[in-house]
């Protein structure tokens, strides 16, 4: 049937929502200033080229989307002095087709964002993290190929209801990293030639308190046997080396259909929290400590523990044993785990373990939820600190000397002036020869710059703490 011109009309001026907008960005354009004339529902196209720039998306339900042409696809590059490639600070938003590198803080970071999709993208050396939903839900990872990273290529931080499916992480201390987070699926991934394969880990003194119900399934986890070279005294520091899946404190997570080979130290470990960490970091009283509930069902387990290493090796030298196992529980109170054989592999620590009663995990088909999660509302009070944590913080601290001065020397010079903090960091101006120029933050909207400078003022300097320098943990999602 056609419709007459007229009626379109009327329906398009009737209709609530304006028809979504392509616009597309060609090199030497900025993609950041195609996001900030989108609207929700636009579809910001990138045409091949070099992009020297941090993309900030603050709006819902954008496409960030690469196109490839002959082969090449549209290249994000920090120069390694640009923080992030990428920050999503809006729900509903799919970032794929970039290949993203040379950042120093982040590659692809997602905030207490909801209903995301990141897929087939490359990410390479990117500083900390190369994709980092925190404290983030429903969500995709897909199909994306990561390296090169002091932290975790793939990090779900404090996440709920994701799926990390098919990526290829490699070259980094940890490939893919769920942190304190509920219903996660990592499936069908090849992760390769890190210290640590996969990591579950519950991380002391976020705000989360609780982990569970995540599935580690049909992944390849191959000769992760990298020295770890993250700064030694950080948490990533203590990741172990040589080993396939790490679990330390993490309950419920499922293991099954797994290729787990020629990880050095071990294929399977398990550890409490204060074997991981206890050594540089105070445990959180408000956390259970001991791995719970881990149920090992069939994986293909071989040439695992030829060379054992670091913690592996410490807790080898006490018992005698010749070789690093294919599964070590190093927790004797860990409870509730049950495992498919104890003899099919070796296997060091499992005694006190059950057989599992029900053989398999296939009844998982995704994380995600089926409906998106209704939109938020954040305060400003919420929109300030969340913008601290995810933008200012990597520069700036309450107690000492980053890469900016300390929040007491900034409370000083804007006592009582939100408004010129707002907008002075929108357009630096010279003020401390001792430091390097702050980079611009005028892509922040006005709302939000005056939020996060009234959050500043607000803060109290503290003192020096013995907390875990996972960046961004601290975002409050209660507006969501
Ligand atoms: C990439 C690092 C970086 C980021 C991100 C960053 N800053 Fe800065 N900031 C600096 C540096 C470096 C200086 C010192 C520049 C100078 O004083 O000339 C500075 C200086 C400042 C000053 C002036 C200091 C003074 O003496 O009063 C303020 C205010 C400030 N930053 C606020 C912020 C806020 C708010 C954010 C987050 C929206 C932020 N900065 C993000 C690096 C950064």
């Amino acid at each position: 049937m056609k419709r007459h011109p007229l009626l379109c009309l009327v329906l398009a001026l009737l209709s609530p929502h304006a028809p979504a907008a392509v616009h597309t960005v060609s090199a030497g354009q900025s993609i950041l200033a195609a996001v900030k004339q989108s609207a929700p529902g636009d579809t910001v196209r990138v045409m091949p080229g070099t992009y020297v720039e941090t993309v900030y998306i603050d709006r819902d339900n954008i496409t960030l989307q690469g196109v490839m042409v002959g082969g090449e696809r549209p290249v994000l590059d920090g120069r390694n002095t640009l923080k992030d490639g990428i920050l999503v600070a809006g729900d509903g938003v799919t970032v794929e087709h970039f290949l993203i590198r040379n950042y120093t803080a982040n590659g692809l970071n997602l905030q207490g964002v909801n209903n995301f999709v990141v897929r087939h993208n490359i990410v390479q050396d990117t500083g900390i993290y190369a994709i980092n939903p925190e404290l983030s839900r429903n969500g995709l990872v897909a199909y994306n190929r990561i390296s090169g990273v002091w932290d975790a290529a793939i990090y779900c931080g404090e996440c709920m209801d994701v799926d990390i499916l098919y990526n290829e992480a490699f070259g980094s201390v940890m490939g893919i990293e769920s942190q304190t987070s509920q219903n996660v699926l990592i499936e069908g991934n090849y992760v390769h030639d890190n210290a640590t394969g996969i990591a579950a880990f519950l991380i002391p003194g976020v705000s989360r308190k609780t982990t569970g119900n995540t599935v580690i399934r049909n992944n390849f986890v191959v000769h992760n046997n990298r020295a770890n070279f993250a700064p030694p005294d950080s948490m990533p520091g203590l990741v172990p080396e040589g080993v396939g899946i790490a679990i330390a404190g993490y309950d419920e997570v499922t293991l099954e259909g797994n290729q787990i080979n020629g990880n050095q130290s071990a294929g399977i470990l398990l550890v409490d929290q204060a074997t991981a960490f206890g050594s540089n970091f105070a445990l959180d009283p408000a956390q259970d400590p001991t791995v719970n509930s881990a149920r090992i069902y069939s994986n293909m387990l071989f040439g695992n523990g030829g060379e054992p290493l670091g913690l592996v090796a410490a807790y080898l030298a006490d018992s005698g044993l010749p070789r690093g196992p294919d599964i070590l529980d190093a927790d004797p109170t860990s409870a509730g785990n049950c495992i498919y054989s104890k003899e099919a592999w070796f296997a060091v620590g499992v005694d006190h373990w059950s057989l599992c009663a029900q053989p398999t995990a296939t009844a998982v088909a995704s994380m995600r939820l089926a409906a998106p999660i209704a939109p938020r509302t954040w305060s400003d009070d919420q929109l300030g600190r969340n913008t601290w944590v995810a933008v200012c913080s990597a520069c700036h601290n309450e107690n000492g000397y980053l890469i900016g001065p300390p929040v007491a020397r900034i409370q000083q010079d804007f006592v009582g002036a939100p408004e010129a903090l707002a907008a002075w960091i929108a357009a630096p101006t010279r003020m401390n020869a001792d430091f390097p120029p702050m980079p611009p933050q005028d892509y922040l909207p006005e709302k939000t710059r005056l939020a996060v400078a009234r959050h500043v003022l607000g803060l109290q300097p503290k003192a020096a703490a013995n907390t875990p320098p996972t960046a961004g943990s601290n975002v409050d999602e209660s507006g969501n």
